[in-house]
């Protein structure tokens, strides 16, 4: 990054003469995608991305989906089409909400997404100016560090405890700054696996009501909880005041592009205006395959079997931490989701861990850029929904061994 014009404002010019806008040199390069060009080698066991299992896509049954939208209704499914989304596929999810969160969400609340990222670039869209306030959790989604910096706003990072945002710092932060949105991940959160308890979402509401803010509720996760059990919504507890995210690619097939935006009726107009900017629409062809797939199949018990696949990873990953890392290791232990935070021993670099594990042809995730103001250098993020447990066990106890040589040295 180009420090001084990040701090400046200045357009950023390049050694060729390029001239870029100030907000690209605000925007972080996705840490996550350097990375996980290094741990492409096949010989590398990874724990650093954070893809679904591919053997948890149903390819039989989205070709099936795909063949017969494409035989009926091909001509029309290949047009152009409205920028909402198509309906029947907004009332699946209207209906889903009733009958999984009890909330009443109406298709005309509901935008579908090109995946749930581009509502993170919507929202910032529509709600960041240059130097506004907005708060995130500490860590904070890499994701949305990186859309919400192209509008360039003053981020405020909230601590994240054991079961949600530190209320006091979320209090103090919106008392002293005009906080015009918090954003956060109550379910299972990337990168910590953390979910918010009900009385935290309560909390975490009133003060939200208290300070007049947003609360953006990033849902990519909600349907992965390993109980079955869902936590209230936040919009449960903070009507007119919430935007929810939700998505297919955990469910479904994260390369079908398929996510969606739930928001009050002034805020979803604004979305729907700069969505058409964008891109007009979403690809009416995954939306019509996605609608045709979950009208065919059983989606809930597709779910149950990603849910009891991922707990038991989940737990495999966790023996393997419980038993080869020295006791100073500190982790989380996710009630659903794909991630589990690790704090390492005093003076555990986990920038070295990194280049040591890889040595070992094991590569994870330095904590770092989950940090926008600093911080997390003893942290890491490991992925558990991606590697067999065989590839668990191997690439853990290689870990282990890494962590132990560089705590003992
Ligand atoms: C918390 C969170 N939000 C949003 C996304 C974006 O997902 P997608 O665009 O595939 O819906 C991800 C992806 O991993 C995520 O972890």
């Amino acid at each position: 990054m180009n420090q001084e014009s990040a701090v400046s404002g200045k357009s950023t010019t390049t050694g060729r003469g390029y001239t870029f806008a100030p907000r690209m040199a605000k925007t972080p390069k996705s840490f996550i995608r350097e990375i996980l060009k290094v741990t492409e080698r096949p010989e590398i066991i990874s724990f650093a991305g954070g893809l679904p299992s591919p053997a948890l896509i149903d390819v039989n049954g989205i070709r099936i989906a795909a063949n017969s939208v494409l035989e009926q209704d091909g001509r029309s499914a290949l047009q152009y089409s409205t920028t909402e989304g198509y309906l029947p596929l907004r009332q699946f999810i209207a209906d889903r909400y009733k009958k999984r969160l009890g909330i009443s969400v109406s298709p005309d609340d509901i935008l579908i997404t090109n995946g749930s990222q581009q509502c993170l670039d919507l929202i910032g869209k529509i709600l960041i100016g240059t130097g506004d306030h907005i708060a995130i959790e500490r860590p904070g989604y890499l994701g949305a560090i990186q859309a919400f910096s192209q509008y360039e706003p003053e981020f405020h990072t909230v601590p994240l405890m054991e079961d949600g945002p530190d209320i006091v710092s979320l209090n103090l932060t919106c008392r002293t700054h005009p906080v015009r949105l918090f954003y956060g991940v109550p379910n299972s959160q990337n990168p910590s696996g953390i979910t918010y308890s009900e009385k935290r979402r309560k909390d975490v509401a009133d003060v939200m009501k208290e300070h007049g803010v947003l609360f953006v509720e990033d849902d990519a996760y909600g349907e992965l909880n390993f109980s079955g059990k869902s936590l209230p919504s936040m919009q449960t507890f903070l009507p007119g005041q919430t935007i929810i995210t939700g998505s297919f690619s955990k469910i479904l097939a994260p390369g079908m592009r398929m996510g969606w935006v739930v928001a009050p009726h002034e805020i979803m107009e604004q979305l729907v205006v700069a969505k058409q900017a964008s891109d007009l629409h979403s690809n009416y062809l995954s939306q019509r395959i996605a609608y045709e797939y979950l009208l065919h199949n059983d989606i809930d018990s597709h779910i149950r079997k990603i849910r009891a696949a991922y707990e038991h990873q989940r737990d495999v990953m966790l023996r393997m931490i419980e038993e080869e890392f020295p006791e100073t290791v500190t982790s989380t232990h996710p009630l659903g989701g794909m991630f589990i935070w690790v704090t390492l021993p005093p003076g555990c670099s986990s920038m070295e861990v990194f280049e040591q594990a890889l040595k070992e042809n094991v590569a994870v995730l330095p904590g770092i850029p989950f940090y926008v103001d600093g911080g997390g250098t003893d942290t890491m993020r490991l992925n558990f929904s991606n590697s067999t447990d065989e590839n668990i066990i191997t690439g853990m106890g290689r870990l282990a061994r890494v962590i132990r040589r560089m705590s003992s040295s």
